[in-house]
């Protein structure tokens, strides 16, 4: 038995995987037959025409629709034990599922209908192209032979989406969708509300799409609409109406709602806002009440998202009536405030019918335990949750709009708290006892988050993209599977085949760039791109931007990643880790980084005519300097490697030279600059 590290061409990885003999080979006459109590379950159904539309797109091959009755011949044989008629679709719900692939046929086997879902899409993962091999090689497409079991290691592996800061339109959702249950994801937290505009149409409240969303927002149509498409693909969509914070958007339109004084009105700009609903008044809940249940008859989740993050209680803190309020109810300060809101508003969401999820700013004394948390400003309140016997679920460190490599969000477990940081150390902060094995159980899972401020519907792919998918596999994957290598390699194929599936996140940075090159060729600015990143986490301010404003500069279009920036970066460590005599003898690798710099060097040199004639990109000419100093800096320390010339003079000179380099520019960073300084330090110095 080969364990789950087993270099297939998978993400995530399953529990097990074995190799067995032959392989399939995939031809136009590829069948399916489907037997067992479960195959009239719809989900089951529908997703046999995504297999032929799949493989047709991955391979080129036209493809019919052709499904056999029980057939030994059938390529692919699916099996699904019992019938499922369980809607919604519950935390829980069985995903396991096995797939043989012997001797030229597959099997995939399941005890309910997810985990054949599940299993189609390893299916799907695993067909490749023929190597060509001399003599006996035949053009076209197969899968290997293999035995796999495979089942989730957390029942809630998710992504939450906000459409308030931007809106997302159906056809977003929809590809988002797609790529999720493409890497087993199944649960679509729609953050639908927050300051800069409500995204449901409301019957009972129509200001809240007259006057909150601005124009911008789903019908209950479209929401069923993709209720259904998720449903298909074994995904639920939990809704989030986020109160009693990031509400101006509801209270621009019921500005009774208001803590503060008026006017109100719908953001446009980002960061925590002041504007608060009040809790105090009973109009407040006799609005919610009317508001959740509608919104939990459109939404058939078990679960309902109220919010809670990021109070900011000055509103709170000036209104005299709010003030009086709390004095009489014995509460000294604004998170008692908030618990009294929370713990209204959670018994209202019961008395619908729903189980509870809030961010981690809920959790205070006294909150139901029926509530699941979701832990965003650090582990420790996953811990804490989990201790106190909620359940939760994790967030921190799988923010997605922070723009942080694929490596850093692999690195974060949810059962595994990180090391303490340098703050906490230095705060004697106590780390979190370990969780009892019955705690343990009250971690259900995570959810990558993208936030909208710095994303539209142009970008949405590039900035999910693929990163999202080494989130998927740590939470569906066992906890040994760490190799990062291994989740690199298998990511650079998961970004290929991702595009078959509708999803764009290579090709709509390439729209991008093209846009800003115009007339120009655009080659030269993808070669110069490759070398960037946009910067990490906060540090593009968002709170400069208003939602109007376009996003349609190289750092808009650029991956969070720059690939060719790491790769780059490991073989300078690989060379550099070299003894003097091995690295002068390693011709192939100095050339590899020399091919490399030159290919930068140029395409900077190439870039300037456009950046001097394009508006949008004027602004980026110091960077193509930069990168060229850049790249000379790195060849001359690379030569002077080579030779062993020490010179202290040129060492000090080039060390200030790469300041430039390493400073961040127009929101976006040099990938390579630390390689290159890592390079020049190692140049003797004298
Ligand atoms: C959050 O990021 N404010 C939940």
């Amino acid at each position: 038995m080969v364990c789950a590290g087993a270099d297939l061409p998978l993400m995530p990885l399953p529990q097990t995987a074995a190799p067995e003999t032959g392989q399939l080979e995939i031809t136009g006459a590829f069948s399916i037959s489907l037997v067992g109590a479960g195959a009239a379950d719809d989900r089951v159904h529908g997703s046999l025409d995504r297999i032929f539309t799949r493989i047709q797109r991955q391979t080129g091959i036209p493809m019919q629709r052709r499904i056999v009755a029980d057939n030994p011949a059938a390529s692919l044989r699916i099996v699904v034990g019992r019938k499922d008629h369980k809607s919604p679709q519950r935390l829980g719900d069985d995903e396991s599922y096995s797939l043989r692939v012997v001797n030229g046929q597959a099997q995939l086997s399941a005890a309910a209908p997810l985990g054949v879902l599940r299993g189609i899409e390893t299916f799907l993962q695993l067909i490749q192209q023929n190597e060509a091999v001399a003599g006996q090689s035949k053009p076209g497409f197969s899968v290997p032979g293999v035995t796999i079991q495979d089942s989730p290691r957390f029942g809630w592996r998710g992504l939450s989406l906000d459409v308030s800061r931007h809106f997302l339109t159906v056809a977003d959702v929809e590809r988002t969708l797609d790529g999720m249950a493409a890497v087993k994801l199944n649960v679509l937290h729609w953050h639908l509300s927050d300051d800069q505009g409500f995204r449901v149409e409301s019957k009972k409240y129509p200001k809240l799409q007259e006057v909150a969303s601005e124009g911008n927002y789903y019908t209950q149509a479209q929401i069923q609409d993709v209720i259904a498409h998720a449903r298909g693909l074994g995904i639920r969509v939990i809704p989030e109406i986020d109160m009693p914070g990031h509400a101006a958007a509801i209270v621009a339109a019921y500005p009774a709602l208001a803590a503060g004084p008026g006017p109100q009105s719908v953001a446009h700009n980002f960061g925590v806002l002041t504007r608060l609903m009040d809790p105090t008044k009973e109009a407040t809940y006799r609005f919610l009440d009317g508001l959740i249940a509608e919104m939990a008859k459109l939404f058939a989740d078990d679960y309902f998202h109220i919010g809670g993050d990021e109070v900011e209680p000055t509103e709170w803190n000036q209104n005299a009536d709010i003030q009086a309020f709390m004095r009489q109810h014995g509460m000294s300060d604004a998170k008692q405030l908030q618990s009294y809101f929370s713990q209204k508003v959670v018994k209202i969401v019961i008395s619908h019918g729903k189980r509870v999820a809030g961010w981690d700013e809920i959790l205070q004394p006294d909150l139901p335990k029926a509530v699941v948390v979701q832990s965003w400003r650090g582990q420790k309140s996953l811990w804490q949750a989990a201790s106190e016997g909620y359940d939760g679920i994790l967030s921190a460190g799988y923010y997605l709009d922070l723009m942080h490599p694929a490596s850093e969000h692999y690195a974060i477990d949810p059962m595994r708290l990180p090391p303490a940081s340098a703050d906490q150390a230095a705060t004697n902060e106590a780390a979190p006892a370990a969780l009892t094995p019955e705690q343990r159980k009250h971690i259900l899972g995570g959810e990558a988050a993208m936030w909208e401020e710095l994303a539209v519907s142009e970008n949405l792919d590039a900035k999910l993209w693929p990163r999202l998918a080494a989130i998927a596999e740590r939470l569906w994957s066992p906890e040994t599977v760490t190799d990062t290598d291994s989740m690199y390699r298998r990511l650079a194929i998961t970004n290929r085949w991702l595009e078959y599936l509708g999803l764009s996140q290579r090709s709509s940075l390439v729209q991008m760039r093209q846009r800003l090159a115009g007339s120009f060729p655009r080659g030269p600015l993808d070669t110069f791109s490759t070398i960037l990143e946009p910067v990490k986490g906060y540090e593009r301010n968002s709170e400069k931007y208003l939602t109007e404003m376009p996003l349609n500069r190289l750092v808009d279009a650029l991956p969070p990643e720059s690939d060719a920036g790491r790769e780059f970066s490991n073989k300078v460590d690989a060379y550099l880790a070299q003894s003097g005599e091995a690295r002068k003898n390693d011709a192939r690798s100095k050339q590899e980084l020399l091919r490399q710099l030159a290919a930068w060097q140029k395409s900077a040199e190439d870039v300037r005519p456009m950046m001097q004639a394009n508006g949008l990109l004027t602004a980026d000419l110091p960077l193509a300097d930069t990168v060229e100093s850049l790249c000379r800096v790195a060849q001359e320390a690379i030569s002077r490697l080579d030779s062993g010339s020490g010179d202290a003079k040129w060492k000090q000179e080039a060390t200030s030279e790469l300041e430039t380099a390493l400073r961040h520019q127009d929101d976006m960073l040099i990938r390579v600059a630390p390689a290159v300084q890592k390079l020049v330090n190692a140049v003797p110095g004298a």
